[in-house]
This record gives structure tokens, C-alpha cells and sequence, in this order.
């Protein structure tokens, strides 16, 4: 971290936190509540989802789930269902298992303490302290992708050989930065900054509280900070799978809860059967089929071309014998806990024969 002096510290929270008040956010639907519950939830929705997109699903979700006790009850397929869409699955199914880990070990509760949440499933540093801040008026510093941007920009961290050490950087710096007071309007207007002003593309520097302060503004640095991390190009695999249809009906299976989609419905998989072969294996017959435009879908860690034959059916046997396969009603796609590029497919394919 550079050698900043107190004064600017100082400087640096009392205009966020003097922009954040007339400038920032304050109507969103988790700014109404100190209940940690709701935050907890709004704070692992916006970890990878912006708020726009986040702001129906939290709606959905707590109208459904309302409380921890009854999300730590409810089945992860019912949990899978209201995150369809969202995506990074892993979210929901650690959101879920964290519940019932609060429910059996902690009494229901988060803690007040950080350190003490930071660890639970899905929870990490940054999260745990924006639920300190945000449900139990606490003092501890936030640092997400919006966080660190402004920090980076304002003063020029990144860029040595070590993303490790760049981050360590950023730790401190948003720990000196830290107000005695106010840290919760401090906290969201260091959020809203990085959403709204400080943004990766065209940053709105001229309506910057610290544009005085800040390296990137001063020197034009803004494109080149944060350093973009070098990524390896991401692996392509690719699968075949079917979409089985009666005309009224789909048939899918549950993913392993394991792995990409865990516990999402999805196509079943065709590896290396014929397609008649397959078909019949499920208790039908085929009636023509048709290879669909494939979908391309990008995961963290690899890219994925999925191939799909279209395969009209006839059902000759009734009841599907494995209980990881069901048929799903067309009329029930929209709700269903289904990937979003599957489900956006099967909205778009008219099914009937
Ligand atoms: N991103 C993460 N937490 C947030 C919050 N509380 N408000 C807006 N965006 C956020």
C-alpha cells in the first residue's frame, strides 16, 4: 500500500460518505431492513449479479422463503427453483446448507462479529463484514469487485507481479480507509461508487467525489486500473444431449448436486447412443428428430458446446423407472428449476407436434 498520509484517509471517507448521502442509493429493497436474514441473502445474490437483475429474485425468494427457519426446512430442488436464472448455482446450494448450519449449530443466528460468520458456507471476508455493517451496525471493512476497483484507481494498486500482494494492498487500504463513524453509509457509498460512477467502462469522473484525490483521474490511468488479471483461455468441452418431447411434455433429468447445474433439471444426456437406442431405453418411440442449433455457454473454468437433438416421441411406457428423470409438463417450464440457456430454449421451441 502507498504511504498515505492520515489526513487523506480521513479526507477519503468523509466525502464518500457525504456523496453517498445525497448522491447514493437508498431505496433498494435490503436498504429497508437491518433484519441480518434478508441481508445475508441480498448480499450473496449481488456477489456475482448486479442489482437490477437481483431485485425480482430477492422479492421472489423472500416471498417464498421468509425466514432462515423455513429455507433451512424447504428441500434444495424448492431453493433451486426461485435461483433459476440467476446463475452460479453454488450460491444457492451454500445459501441453503448455511441455514440449516445456523439452524442446528447457532440457534437461528448470525453473529455480530464478523469473524464469526466469515467461514460459513458461501460466506466470506467481505460478505461477512457487510452483514457486521449493514444488520448490526458494525465497523469493518467491505472489499467487492465495486470496492476494489475505486480503491485501485484512486490509488494506483495493481500491477505488481503478484495478484496475491496486490490484494493484501487492497485489504489494508480499505482497513485504513475505514470512518470511526457512519461506516454503514460509508460502506454503500463505496458500493454505489463503484456501480455507479467508477465503473469498468467510462468511469463518470467529472461527478466524482474523489476526483481530486484520485491517482487514475489525475494521471488518466483510469483504462489500466484495475490490471485486468491475465487469464489462460478457458478450456472448450463439449456434450450431446436430447430433447425429448411428447408434444405436451419434456422429459429431464436432475443434474448430481455435485458439479456444473448441480441439482438443476437439465436435458439428459446422449453419450455415444444411437438415438432410437436411447429413446426407447426411456419407454418410447421415435417419431422423427432434428438437430437444434447448439448452445454455447461460458462457466468460470471452461467453455461448454452443448449439441441437441430434438427427438419427437411417442411414449409406449408410462412412468419413467429412474428417479432422476421426470417429465415436466410444458405449461410448468417457466417455473421450474432449469439452467437459464435451457430454459430461454425450451421457451423459444414450440413444442406440439
Ligand atoms: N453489492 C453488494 N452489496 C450491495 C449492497 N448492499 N447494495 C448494492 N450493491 C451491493
Amino acid at each position: 500500500m502507498p504511504d498515505a498520509a492520515p489526513a487523506i484517509l480521513s479526507e477519503f471517507s468523509r466525502r464518500v460518505i457525504a456523496w453517498q448521502k445525497t448522491n447514493g442509493r437508498h431505496d433498494l429493497p435490503w436498504q429497508q431492513t437491518a433484519d441480518a436474514y434478508r441481508i445475508w441473502l441480498s448480499e450473496i445474490m449481488l456477489q456475482q449479479t448486479q442489482v437490477q437483475t437481483v431485485i425480482p429474485y430477492y422479492g421472489r425468494f423472500l416471498a417464498r422463503f421468509p425466514t432462515l427457519e423455513v429455507l433451512a426446512a424447504a428441500p434444495l430442488g424448492a431453493v433451486l427453483e426461485l435461483w433459476s436464472g440467476l446463475g452460479y448455482y453454488a450460491r444457492a446450494r451454500n445459501l441453503h446448507r448455511c441455514a440449516q448450519t445456523l439452524v442446528v449449530e447457532r440457534a437461528g443466528k448470525f453473529s455480530a462479529n464478523p469473524q464469526e460468520n466469515a467461514g460459513l458456507p458461501g460466506i466470506g471476508r467481505s460478505t461477512a463484514a457487510a452483514i457486521g455493517v449493514f444488520a448490526f451496525a458494525g465497523r469493518a471493512a467491505i472489499l467487492d469487485g465495486n470496492v476494489k476497483r475505486v480503491l485501485a484507481r484512486c490509488f494506483a494498486i495493481g500491477g505488481t507481479a503478484s495478484p496475491a500482494q496486490d490484494l493484501r494492498a487492497l485489504w489494508a487500504l480499505a482497513e485504513a480507509l475505514l470512518p470511526e463513524r457512519d461506516v454503514a453509509s460509508y460502506s454503500q457509498g463505496m458500493m454505489d461508487l463503484g456501480a455507479t460512477v467508477c465503473t469498468v467502462r467510462k468511469p463518470a469522473c467529472d461527478a466524482c467525489p474523489l476526483r481530486t484525490i484520485c491517482i487514475a483521474c489525475r494521471d488518466d490511468r483510469q483504462a489500466e486500473l484495475p490490471r485486468r488479471q491475465i487469464r489462460a483461455a478457458l478450456p472448450q468441452r463439449s456434450s450431446r444431449v436430447v430433447l425429448l418431447t411428447d408434444g405436451r411434455r419434456v422429459l429431464l433429468e436432475r443434474r448430481p448436486p455435485i458439479g456444473i447445474w448441480g441439482g438443476l433439471l437439465s436435458f439428459p444426456e446422449l453419450s455415444g447412443e444411437a438415438p432410437d437406442a436411447f429413446v426407447l431405453r426411456h419407454g418410447c418411440r421415435l417419431l422423427g428428430s432434428q438437430q437444434l442449433p447448439a448452445i454455447d455457454h461460458t462457466f468460470s473454468h471452461f467453455r461448454l458446446r452443448i449439441e441437441i437433438l430434438r427427438c419427437d416421441v411417442e411414449v409406449l411406457a408410462h412412468g419413467v423407472s429412474e428417479d432422476v428423470l421426470e417429465w415436466l409438463p410444458v405449461a410448468d417450464v417457466a417455473a421450474a428449476a432449469l439452467p437459464a440457456p435451457i430454459k430461454r430454449l425450451l421457451l423459444a421451441t414450440p413444442l406440439a407436434a
